[in-house]
């Protein structure tokens, strides 16, 4: 197995609302959700997989289905290929997929030496590596606080600041040992570089921006009574979701009471919905998915 798809059977149960629907999934990896949706979806069913990373679309086109195609671009680009209203479900899966992580060349892990590159599209933007040569200490303590929650930012910043003055910094080893060298807390069970690792790579792929402006066209694209469901995997990801599905206040006249005022376009028909301790017991990355359900009304 390449990747071992999360919450499987509970997301693509809540996505399917019409088997001859037209379905997107925003987040294709390597299909695991995708394939479980074309198994289900009747002859006149469609799904659009989307995934920015090239290794990903090298691997889609490889899947011979007429009810399927694959688009090489970022989920936040979905409002240029889907009329408004004409979509029953899209599926979110975020974060990475467990092959960026199986090679080294991609640039994710920090314990398989690999150039430090960290992008889903490595084919446009800029590595971790080029960005680190030219930024502050500051600059990158404030990422390290902001994407990674990591209470020792302000020591790491300052270690690697100073290695990278001296010599760029070229490889995922070489980062992840400057954090373990400086890191206080040596008999922690996790890696010193984790909540690091995990920072500068929301960072590097601008992921929680991305995820809002791809809401934003997901619920223009969905029709009346289809379902958004998203996987997140940290609480940035998830609160940035579940505020976005917030009912927004619109201005009715004065004598209409305060809670009437809600003008929703969603609700939540399932929330916080957490892997089986079965599925935990198989696949461990699946402990810390939330699933989150939205329908359009
Ligand atoms: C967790 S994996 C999805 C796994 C997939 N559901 C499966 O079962 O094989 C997330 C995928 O989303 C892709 N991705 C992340 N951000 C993206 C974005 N903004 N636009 C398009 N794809 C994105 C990554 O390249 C990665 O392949």
């Amino acid at each position: 197995m390449l990747h071992f798809p999360v919450l499987l059977e509970e997301s693509v149960d809540f996505l399917l609302n019409d088997l001859n629907g037209h379905y997107i999934d925003c987040t294709f990896g390597r299909g695991g959700h995708s394939m479980l949706i074309l198994e289900k979806l009747s002859k006149d069913g469609f799904l659009t997989g989307i995934d920015k990373d090239p290794d990903a679309y090298e691997y889609a086109t490889k899947l011979k289905n007429n009810n399927f195609k694959i688009i090489n671009d970022s989920f936040t680009n979905i409002d240029k290929y889907f009329k408004e209203e004409s979509i029953s479900g899209i599926l979110y899966d975020l974060g990475t997929c467990s092959t960026h992580l199986d090679q080294p060349e991609r640039g994710f892990s920090f314990n398989k030496e690999g150039p430090l590159d960290m992008r889903f599209n490595n084919k446009i933007g800029i590595s971790l590596s080029d960005w680190l040569e030219n930024a502050s200490e500051e600059e990158i303590r404030d990422i390290l606080y902001q994407y990674g929650d990591e209470k020792h930012a302000k020591l790491i910043s300052n270690a690697i600041f100073i290695s990278k003055i001296r010599n760029k910094i070229t490889t995922t080893t070489q980062l992840s040992k400057i954090i373990k060298d400086i890191y206080p807390e040596k008999d922690k069970k996790i890696h010193p570089a984790t909540k690091s690792f995990q920072a500068f790579r929301i960072f590097i792929n601008n992921e929680l921006e991305e995820i809002t402006r791809s809401l934003k066209a997901a619920e223009k694209l969905i029709k009346l009574g289809g379902f958004i469901v998203t996987i997140a995997f940290h609480s940035l990801e998830d609160n940035i979701i579940k505020n976005f599905f917030k009912p927004s206040l619109v201005s009715f006249p004065k004598d209409i009471p305060l809670n009437n005022q809600e003008e929703k376009k969603f609700v939540c028909v399932a929330k916080k919905v957490r892997a089986s301790k079965d599925e935990i017991s198989i696949n461990l990355r699946s402990r810390s998915a939330i699933m989150r359900v939205f329908q359009k009304i």
